[in-house]
């Protein structure tokens, strides 16, 4: 059964670990991601972005297709499906549809419009049992089609929208969606220091968590971050072993034209990148 990321996020943030928000485009992927948390005994999040859940043909397959997962793969750890970046309408969908955790990026509209939006969907969440994820200072680099600036969150702001009662916080700290370029900054520790003193117990999630240095990461999580979502890579392990598989001519011999052998190395390379961030996130054997 799904369930709302509430308390595995509290737990998180008490024992000083994260737990990954891996995000889903496919059945490989969704299978990849829920046999590797159970073979890690690891809570998880699976992402469903606007354009992911319209490309899986709509939330109520997305619903239904991990719900039937759970069930067949006898999947026991604490497993959230969480819309990543909805707009207000999105999550309204997604709640309809029977997700158990939405995130409302209101962080491109004005911060009294933010509140407004965010009260209203925490009351609407708290009704049904479900986490709510809010944004303040919008993360950098582009994702499906929304083009953040990475301006690092007003701490006071992050204030204001943590006390309305959601359940986690995402803050901009110069992080970026996809790659980072060559050029980058780094975190902002200095924003995020500033950001978990003023909103204390609130679990703080970490955007962009591809490409980020391990000793980054973990400084993260040392000040306060208790969710760190991963999605270009798994994008470019899966990319990079199925492309590979298919260079090397197997895809023609004996049966390899299975569609079922074609995605398999993909399949085993989203395994082994969810294993390694599950290890460095210290979230194997929290479940
Ligand atoms: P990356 O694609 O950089 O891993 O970021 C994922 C993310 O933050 C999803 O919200």
């Amino acid at each position: 059964m799904l369930v709302s990321a509430k308390e595995m996020l509290q737990k998180a943030k008490a024992g000083k670990y994260a737990v990954g928000q891996f995000n889903i485009n496919n059945l490989e992927w969704t299978k990849a991601i829920l046999l590797t948390a159970q073979e890690m005994n690891s809570p998880v999040i699976l992402g469903v972005s606007e354009g992911a859940g319209k490309y899986m043909t709509g939330y109520k397959t997305v619903v239904g297709m991990v719900n039937g997962m759970l069930e067949e793969l006898k999947i026991t750890v604490p497993v959230a499906l969480h819309l990543d970046h909805g707009s207000y309408e999105g999550c309204y969908k997604c709640i309809e549809a029977g997700f158990s955790s939405i995130m409302f990026d209101g962080s491109h509209y004005p911060i009294e419009e933010n509140i407004a939006k965010t009260t209203e969907l925490v009351k609407v969440c708290a009704e049904k049992g479900l986490s709510l994820e809010a944004e303040v200072g919008s993360i950098g680099g582009e994702e499906d089609g929304v083009v953040g600036m990475g301006e690092c969150a007003d701490p006071n702001e992050c204030k204001a929208i943590a006390d309305l009662g959601v359940t986690m916080l995402a803050a901009g700290i110069g992080n970026i969606h996809g790659k980072y370029p060559a050029n980058w900054k780094g975190l902002s520790f200095e924003t995020l220091a500033a950001v978990q003193e003023k909103t204390g117990e609130m679990p703080l999630v970490l955007h962009g968590g591809t490409g980020i240095p391990e000793d980054m990461i973990k400084k993260a999580i040392s000040l306060g971050v208790a969710k760190i979502n991963v999605n270009t890579e798994c994008q470019l392990s899966f990319a990079e072993a199925t492309r590979k598989y298919i260079e090397a001519g197997k895809d023609l011999e004996g049966k390899g034209f299975d569609p079922r052998k074609l995605l398999n190395p993909g399949f085993e390379a989203i395994k082994a990148t969810v294993k390694e961030k599950m290890e460095l996130f210290g979230s194997v054997n929290k479940a």
